[in-house]
């Protein structure tokens, strides 16, 4: 089951901002090269999109939180992701020196309930005698996530836990990748009275030089025994104070998107429901979580991130509960979202009071299943969770995993989830899917849509302009598609497990895909207005059209935006351009300013074209002012392009189809 949300305070502040309303109407046709078509709009009349139509999904894949948007630099801090038994692997941690200077193990002794297993470091060296130590000393070092990401004038908060049989003498040190240049140390030195019992520590690192493939090193050059748990090393600065990495979090903002679903995917189910995705070993005191194995996406995570989302499953990939058995998952589920709704003085409520939110999360819909309709017990599960949810939040909106799109739902559903993975002829057709969907019952969340194979490669031009298709057929089927979101959103470039994605990363470089680009172009949709607007062209070629009305909230100027989306079916009709003729009606005299109108245009010169971290901004939209914008105009739609066209209003009048009332604003 996947919880999905629209959050209300802190990191996500931003996907509260709404537009203000108005109405809408998107064509599809298909055009010939060379050809002039016509896009008719109507201004006075529109229809609301809903203000949560575009989101995001963020899923636990392709290290998009561990590793990724999630700002801790050491991987497997509390030494667990070798497993229970010990000895144990502890990867990617490694040992400074040899078995004559120290014997590096695991065992059972820690602090901590949930994450017994603990390092113990035995140093055989020391500064003086027989057996001096190297220089530096010896120790272990973490490399993170395939190198650490620090940067010069940054300061680092190291926190980890110790006990010793003795006094201890320990650096604490950033360094370059094989351990010769020091970014930034720490001396920690305590007496044996001290460290006798487990013992936090804490110190800041401030970096004296940039280097994106560094690590943590613990070394010594005194002889005795010391224990090591739960080691963390983050950046200060990061999105908010929230522990969100600000590039990768800014990347998301600009998005401005109205909702978010978390954390799954496959993640949540994982491929045996031992392994699943387990919301209360999630929360509470980062070093008491015992972290898991994802074993859909092959990874370990020590669940940094996921203390204010949780999620809990009855059915697997592969093993799936008996409805008669069930009631304990539904109950896992209730109590998660008394976590996140539930009172101060609720018994999870209280959870998450501790952690510093007395407030209640804005938590809205529940998902149950993540793409399980076909399974035997999904629909008698589905019914107990629909059934005990809707009885203790009645606001809650409950997705169902079965497609509606099609014929109507055999069961009770806010909501049905939608998934695409498909080619880019058969996405950009799907402009249409929604057209003959029936306008009542439940509304569709496509809360997974990406042209992938050989399409979209890494990420290609072709594949953003067929989901920009996709997404102009979503608006004009707003009325019965309440929300959308791309997946996946993230890839750490060093463990793609799934590709393409909508923003790559490594520790210090990131990119948007095209993909990631498209989507700009409907950050402004939700909550606008689609106005009626027809497209006449005749065709060989494809070409999508549709209008909105939207306002600025930052300057509370009122645009009209035409969006146009043209992309060739026959590849080889070559690089010929549509000279598209735009009529507005329902506008008065010079309600169209010149002065602020602008094109912008996602485009490049070859349809697999791919952005890279060598060139970040080889397909990115480019923005120019318009100098014909007018009522009445013509406009060039280059081959391969996604165009939108903002044209900036004196005043808006319009009437709301359904109401007798207008609207107003004026700048
Ligand atoms: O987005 C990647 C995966 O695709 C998701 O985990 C799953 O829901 C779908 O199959």
């Amino acid at each position: 089951m996947a919880f999905f949300k629209v959050p209300s305070c802190g990191v996500l502040l931003l996907l509260f901002f709404i537009a203000t309303c108005f109405l809408f109407q998107c064509f599809a046709a298909e055009v010939e090269v060379n050809q002039t078509a016509r896009l008719l709009v109507d201004a006075s009349q529109g229809r609301l999109i809903p203000e949560t139509l575009f989101g995001i999904f963020f899923e636990e894949i392709n290290h998009a939180g561990a590793g990724g948007l999630w700002a801790e630099l050491v991987s497997n801090r509390g030494f667990e992701a070798g497993g229970q038994n010990i000895p144990s692997n502890i990867d990617p941690w490694a040992i400074i020196g040899n078995d004559s200077s120290l014997i590096v193990s695991t065992d059972r002794s820690s602090c901590f309930e949930r994450n017994k297993v603990a390092l113990r470091m035995e140093v055989l060296c020391d500064s003086q005698g027989t057996n001096i130590c190297p220089v530096g000393g010896v120790g272990v070092y973490n490399p993170g996530y395939w190198g650490m990401g620090i940067k010069q004038g940054k300061t680092y908060k190291v926190v980890f836990y110790i006990r010793s049989l003795g006094s201890v003498n320990i650096l604490v040190s950033l360094t370059s990748s094989n351990g010769l240049q020091t970014l930034a140390t720490s001396n920690i030195i305590a007496s044996a009275s001290d460290v006798s019992n487990w013992t936090r520590v804490e110190t800041l690192l401030e970096a004296k030089e940039t280097n994106p493939n560094a690590r943590l090193q613990l070394t010594t050059s005194r002889k005795g025994v010391i224990w090591f748990d739960q080691v963390s090393a983050m950046p200060l600065d990061t999105y908010k104070g929230h522990g969100f990495r600000n590039v990768l979090f800014q990347m998301l903002a600009d998005l401005k998107p109205r909702f978010l679903r978390f954390p799954g995917g496959c993640f949540v189910e994982g491929e045996w429901l031992r392994n699943a995705f387990r919301w209360k070993a999630s929360v509470g005191p980062w070093e008491n979580r015992a972290g898991h194995f994802g074993d859909v996406w092959m990874y370990w995570t020590d669940d940094g991130l996921g203390y204010f989302e949780f999620l809990q499953v009855g059915i697997s990939h592969t093993d799936e509960v008996d409805t008669s058995a069930v009631l304990p998952f539904v109950q896992e589920a209730l109590d998660g979202i008394e976590f996140a709704r539930g009172d101060a003085n609720s018994t999870w409520g209280s959870v998450r009071a501790a952690m510093g939110h007395p407030d209640p999360f804005d938590l809205r819909y529940v998902a149950v299943g993540n793409e399980d309709c076909p399974k035997k017990n999904y629909r008698g599960n589905y019914l107990k969770f629909y059934d005990a949810i809707k009885r203790a939040y009645p606001d809650i909106g409950i997705i169902s995993n079965c497609d509606g799109s099609s014929s109507p739902l055999d069961h009770k559903a806010d909501f049905y989830d939608f998934h695409i993975y498909t080619s880019a002829n058969d996405m950009f057709s799907k402009t249409h899917k929604f057209d003959h969907t029936s306008r009542t019952g439940p509304k569709a969340f496509v809360s997974e849509y990406a042209v992938t194979g050989n399409d979209a490669g890494t990420g290609s031009l072709l594949a953003a302009l067929a989901e920009g298709g996709f997404l102009i057929g979503l608006e004009k089927n707003s009325d019965v598609v309440a929300m959308a979101s791309y997946a996946p959103l993230f890839v750490n470039a060093n463990d793609r497990r799934w590709k393409p994605d909508a923003i790559v990363f490594n520790s210090a470089q990131l990119y948007g895909t095209p993909s990631y680009w498209v989507q700009q172009f409907f950050r402004e949709s939700s909550g606008a207005t689609l106005l009626n607007a027809t497209l006449l062209t005749n065709s060989s070629s494809s070409i999508v059209a549709s209008a909105i009305s939207w306002e600025d909230s930052e300057n509370a100027k009122s645009y009209l935006r035409i969006k146009a989306n043209m992309i060739l079916q026959v590849v080889n009709l070559g690089s010929s351009s549509v000279n598209l003729k735009v009529s507005v009606d329902g506008l008065g005299p010079n309600s169209i300013k010149l002065s602020g109108s602008t094109k912008t245009q996602l485009t490049s010169t070859n349809l697999k074209d791919e952005n890279s971290f060598m060139e970040p901004n080889k397909v990115v939209p480019s923005l120019t002012l318009l100098e014909n914008a007018a009522k009445d105009m013509d406009v060039v739609i280059s081959p391969y392009s996604f165009t939108s066209f903002d044209l900036l209003r004196e005043s808006v009048s319009m009437k709301m189809e359904g109401t007798d009332s207008f609207s107003r604003s004026s700048i």
